[in-house]
This record gives structure tokens, sequence and C-alpha cells, in this order.
């Protein structure tokens, strides 16, 4: 039988209660761990460094299918915790089943808790960092070395260089209809890119069926608990580390109910685009359809913009007009607003991934 390098709950529980007793602390951090780096090495080095043992908690096989998509983790829970284990900064290994490290945390309670300096202390899961603050861990946000990811070894040894085919990412947060005409273009090669993930805000709406019907892999974001219309930093930086894991080079908004902000739009500066059913910079925000008829105008349409800091401010890449009638009612011109939509999106869409380097 081969020797089994993942600690018990209770292996950790007896090497705290020694650790208290000598007045020596312990330092926790969590993560997938899935093919080490230098990064890494020196990340769990300098954890060790805070305090006299080091447990690394890692995901199980399941949770980081779930986190990082399918074709993840290269190597499984009791390769990855042998391979730790290997390290000399690394005193025990555990796995957890959940995608939060919350129970984990609570069953450890360390003295110390570290995380990668792409998070901030406001960047931690909620439930997390409640806990932490309420359990009075110390956090400890470590730097990382510049450049070093899993992504980024994968995509390196998967040979991917410029010249494949463009990534995109659909965001949305309704029936999909958008979407449907965008993975239509990517189908019969109009888009000149293909769609690597659908990510919607709302369980169970419409877009995620389209995904499903298209086999994109989808993920559902859990926005927290922001108030309407924000993502929390902690859903923020779920967002950038899954596109970035999946190497996208495009953010298309189609109907994505949430304003975006940094750190996204830096690391996405030029590469999001949204659409708005009304000819920006008329009738920005919500209900704009409502809001056209509403103004007795004799048209409105839909706009493709960049997306900046502000809301439906970004620079304008494309208008469509649309004529209002006088028998319209919300959902008929919402209706024709759509087409005119799914005409222009894919188009402006393959314009954008055209121009990219
Ligand atoms: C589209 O009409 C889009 O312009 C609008 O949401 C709809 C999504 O429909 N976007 C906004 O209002 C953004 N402020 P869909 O889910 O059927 O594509």
């Amino acid at each position: 039988m081969t020797q089994s390098f993942i600690s018990s709950l209770g292996e950790v529980a007896a090497l705290r209660e020694q650790l208290s007793r000598e007045d020596r602390k312990l330092v926790l951090t969590n993560g997938v761990f899935d093919v080490l780096h230098i990064g890494h090495v020196r990340y769990l080095a300098e954890a060790r460094a805070l305090g006299d043992a080091l447990v690394v908690a890692i995901n199980s096989d399941a949770s980081v299918r779930e986190l990082k998509g399918p074709g993840r983790p290269v190597n499984t829970a009791a390769e990855r915790a042998e391979t730790l284990r290997a390290l000399r900064s690394v005193d025990h290994v555990v796995v957890f089943e959940e995608r939060r490290a919350t129970n984990v945390i609570d069953a450890i309670r360390p003295d110390i808790y570290t995380k990668g300096g792409d998070y901030t202390p406001d960047s931690l899961n909620d439930e997390e960092k409640a806990l932490l603050d309420r359990l009075g861990v110390e956090i400890r946000i470590l730097s990382l070395v510049p450049g070093k990811s899993t992504s980024a070894t994968l995509a390196q040894l998967a040979g991917e260089t410029p010249g494949g085919p463009k990534r995109v990412a659909i965001l949305g947060s309704g029936t999909g209809s958008n979407a449907r005409a965008i993975l239509a273009a990517a189908k019969d090669g109009r888009l000149g890119g293909e769609v690597a993930v659908v990510v919607c805000d709302v369980p169970g709406v419409g877009i995620l069926q389209v995904a499903e019907e298209h086999g994109v892999p989808r993920l559902v974001l859990d926005p927290g608990t922001e108030k309407r219309g924000r993502l929390t930093d902690a859903a923020l930086k779920e967002l950038l580390d899954r596109l970035r894991a999946l190497r996208v080079d495009l953010i298309v908004c189609a109907g994505f109910m949430r304003v975006l902000r940094e750190p996204l739009l830096d690391a996405y500066a030029g590469r999001i685009l949204n659409l708005h059913p009304s000819l920006l910079p008329k009738h920005p925000g919500l209900d704009p359809v409502a809001k056209s008829l509403a103004s007795g105008d004799s048209e409105t349409g839909c706009t493709v913009h960049l997306v900046d800091a502000g809301i439906d401010t970004g620079e304008i890449l494309r208008q469509e007009r649309v004529s209002i009638l006088p028998s319209d009612t919300v959902e008929s011109l919402t209706e024709r607003i759509h087409e005119a939509e799914h005409r222009i999106y894919p188009e402006v869409i393959a314009e954008r991934l055209a121009g990219m380097e």
C-alpha cells in the first residue's frame, strides 16, 4: 500500500494543541496547488516562516473541477499532497471538499492565515473573512512571483501562443438571446473566435440553458451580499481568476446587470464590450426601453460600446436605429431592438477580435 500524505483533521488538531502548549504558532493557507511552480514554493516558504508549522488545505478534485473547469486538476489530491509534503516548508496537507475553506479554518483555528497577493483582505470571501475575524486569526497577504501562475504554466505547456483562436467570455443575467446569436456566429465561423465560458450571476435563467445547449462551460457567479447592480470584491476576484484561467481574450456583456470595476477593468482594458438597448448617451442605466417610449422620441435603437468605470459611458463602437411606432409597447419595441442587437453585436465582436494582436 502506498503511503498517504494527506493528514486528518485529528492529526492537525493534535499538532495544534502541542503548539499552543509551547506557545508556538500554526500557519494555515489553502488553495489548489495543482502544478507546482517557483511562485508556490516561495509563497509556502514565506508562509511557514511566519510561524512554527504550516498546514496547507487543498481543494478536493471535485471542488477543483467546479472552480476551474472540467480539465482540472491535472494532479489528483493525493498527488498534490505528496508533492507539497516533499517541500521543507509544509508540515501537513489536508483536503477539503467545499469551494470555500470555512469549515477547515473553523476546525483548525490557526494563529495566522495567509493568502497570495492577488487577494486583499477585502477580496477574501465574505464568509471566510467573517470567520477569521471572529476567531481572531491574523490574516497575512503574501507577495507572489510576477508572471508565475498555474494557468500561465499550463498555457505555455499547451503551446498556446498568439495566433490561436481568440477566446470570448459572455456575461449575462437574463434570457440569453444575444448569447444565442453570438454562439451561432461562433459556430458558423462569423465570429472569428470561440466562446470559452458563459458567466451568469442569476441561477436558473435562460442564458445558462443556451450555454448548455451549445456545450459551453458555465460559471454561475455568486454575487455576494453587495447591493443590486454590484459585485463584491470576492465575486469580482473569482470572476477575474476564472477568466484568466480560461485564457479569455475578450469579455462581452449581453444583459449582465452588474457594474464591472477594478481590478477587472484594468486587466481587460479595451477588451470589455457592452450592449445597451438605447441610442447612448440617451437613456443609460435601467429601463432604457420604457424610458425611450415615455420620451416621445420617434426612434431609439441599440449601442455597442467599450466598458469603462461609468454606467454605459464608454466609447461607442456601433449603433443601429429602430423606429418607435405609435402602437409600440415595451415588449414590441424590445423585440425589434433585439433583432437589431442580434445583427450588430456578433459583427462588432468579430471586428474587435480581428483587430486584436
Ligand atoms: C439586451 O437587450 C441588452 O441590450 C440589455 O439586456 C438585454 C439582454 O437580453 N442590456 C442592458 O440593458 C444593459 N444595461 P438577452 O438576455 O436576451 O440577450
